[in-house]
């Protein structure tokens, strides 16, 4: 015998549409959670979206051979920029193959290795710049870290420099895609008849993805026109292959590829910078550990490559703020278009899913799960994120870096970036929160961030 899912009762019409705050989907999200409980349904006007939050439901849509990511919300509007690059592309489409097997190994151990002192030349400037603003200066957290992630993933996916150090305002590019993230989210929350008759915010929209794209495809043109054999993100595109057909990206695919990495790549990234620098900051104990585990790894010296793989310590402490605070906080799913599978039933056998309804997860709750994480699954703590814990851990029950074929392909440019930054970050300062009293609030755009985070750094003695 099926169950009915839960379900809000809405109005006539729009459904739930009002149940869900625009500028904070996700507290929302977990607020009907605690009402309805670890499965309910919102009916929406893109359709049903069922919302699963314990582990057992998650581990149950992650199964490939039944279920597969499917475009929604933001996503679908992000299409007019970047159209099938690899994070918009729908299941299946031609162009995210060719891109995922020609770029796999450009994201492999090896490749991100060789990007280490592009990263590590940008970090620079961020250390300069703590340095000799000292101790008074109040570091806008998640800004001066979106600074960091932005050129560093433009330098190495884009060979481009947009000098965010260095400069007051934002590099146009810049200016123009947060705009066209902030317009996307929007429009996903209008109806169609509405997008048309706002003429201005849709040539708006337009011009920004105009920006865009002239400056990604002038970078693929220039860089045709003088060719380098340096080993690189960029040439990869350009010139490698995909093992199983053979074909080429074209230079479409690339500029949008190079938009996505960027899109994809640094507010996810400077997120989990943030969120890890309140924790440390918010548990004094965590932090002089980390700190000593530093001391003792890498010393007063350059910070190498080969440092990293010898913090577990910080590495567990990544873990457990992606754990905490997924900076990507759920991603949509749906049945594969080509199942058999009729009617579709969830839950071992318990709920009945009605035809066309999609399903997304609130990734925060799933990871605190107390069946997996105990009764202090809401604590940090990065102990029980240390090898000898983690690696025994139920399927599916960390799971920041989304799931099978459509996972991250930036997860280990985005880790060695994150290892090598929190790493000379705490050899070379010491840190505390500007408001000793504050309490974590959450910026939500594609992802989220920590809200008004101000802190300060000092100069540690005896670093060179
Ligand atoms: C996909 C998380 C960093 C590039 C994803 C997805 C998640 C995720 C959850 C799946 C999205 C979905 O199913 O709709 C993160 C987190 C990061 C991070 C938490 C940092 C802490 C990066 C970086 C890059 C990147 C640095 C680029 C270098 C991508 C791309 C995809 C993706 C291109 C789409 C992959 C595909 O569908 O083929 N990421 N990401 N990400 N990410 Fe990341």
């Amino acid at each position: 015998m099926t169950a009915p899912i839960p379900s809000p009762p809405g109005l006539p019409l729009v459904g739930n549409i009002f149940d869900l705050d625009p500028q904070n989907r996700l507290q929302s999200l977990i607020h009907l959670a605690d009402i309805y409980g670890p499965i309910y349904e919102l009916r929406l006007p893109t359709g049903n979206l069922i919302v699963v939050s314990n582990h057992e439901l998650f581990d149950e849509i992650c199964d490939e051979k039944r279920f597969t990511k499917v475009l929604s919300g933001p996503l679908i509007e992000l299409r007019s920029a970047i159209h099938d690059g690899l994070f918009t592309a729908h299941p299946g489409e031609p162009a995210w193959g060719v891109a995922h097997r020609t770029l796999v190994p450009s994201f492999g151990p090896l490749a991100i290795r060789d990007m280490f002192d592009e990263m590590h030349e940008i970090l620079t400037q961020l250390v300069l710049k703590w340095a000799r603003y000292g101790p008074d200066y109040r570091i806008d957290t998640a800004d001066d870290f979106t600074r960091l992630t932005l050129d560093s993933i433009a330098i190495c996916a884009m060979d481009t420099r947009f000098n965010s150090f260095y400069t007051e305002g934002v590099h146009p590019f810049v200016k123009a895609m947060q705009e066209v993230l902030l317009e996307a989210g929007r429009r996903s929350l209008r109806p169609s008849f509405v997008k048309r008759l706002m003429k201005s915010a849709e040539k708006k929209y337009a011009d920004d993805i105009e920006v865009l794209q002239s400056t990604a495809q002038k970078i693929v043109a220039d860089k045709r026109a003088n060719p380098t054999d340096k080993k690189s993100l960029v040439n990869t595109m350009l010139n490698g292959k995909d093992p199983k057909t053979g074909q080429k990206m074209t230079n479409e695919s690339i500029a949008d590829n190079m938009i996505t990495f960027l899109i994809a790549g640094h507010e996810t990234t400077s997120g989990l910078m943030s969120f890890l620098f309140f924790q440390l900051m918010a548990n004094p104990q965590t932090l002089q550990q980390a700190q000593r585990e530093v001391d003792k790894v890498i010393g007063t010296g350059p910070v190498k490559v080969e440092h990293l793989s010898k913090l577990p310590y910080i590495t567990a402490c990544l873990r457990e703020t992606l754990r905490l605070t997924p900076t990507i906080t759920g991603t949509v799913m749906g049945p594969l278009p080509e199942t058999k599978e009729d009617p579709i039933i969830i839950g071992g056998g318990k709920y009945l899913v009605k035809p066309g309804s999609k399903f997304t997860m609130i990734l925060e709750k799933v990871h605190k799960d107390p069946k997996v994480y105990g009764d202090d699954a809401d604590k940090f703590r990065p102990e029980r994120m240390l090898d000898e814990h983690f690696n025994k851990l139920p399927k599916n029950a960390w799971k920041p870096f989304g799931n099978g074929s459509r996972a991250c392909i930036g997860r280990g440019f985005a880790w060695q970036e994150a290892m090598l930054a929190t790493a000379m970050l705490l050899q070379y300062f010491d840190f505390r929160m500007d408001d000793p009293n504050y309490k974590l609030a959450i910026n939500q755009t594609l992802t989220i961030k920590p809200k008004d985070l101000f802190m300060h750094a000092t100069l540690r003695k005896g670093v060179d």
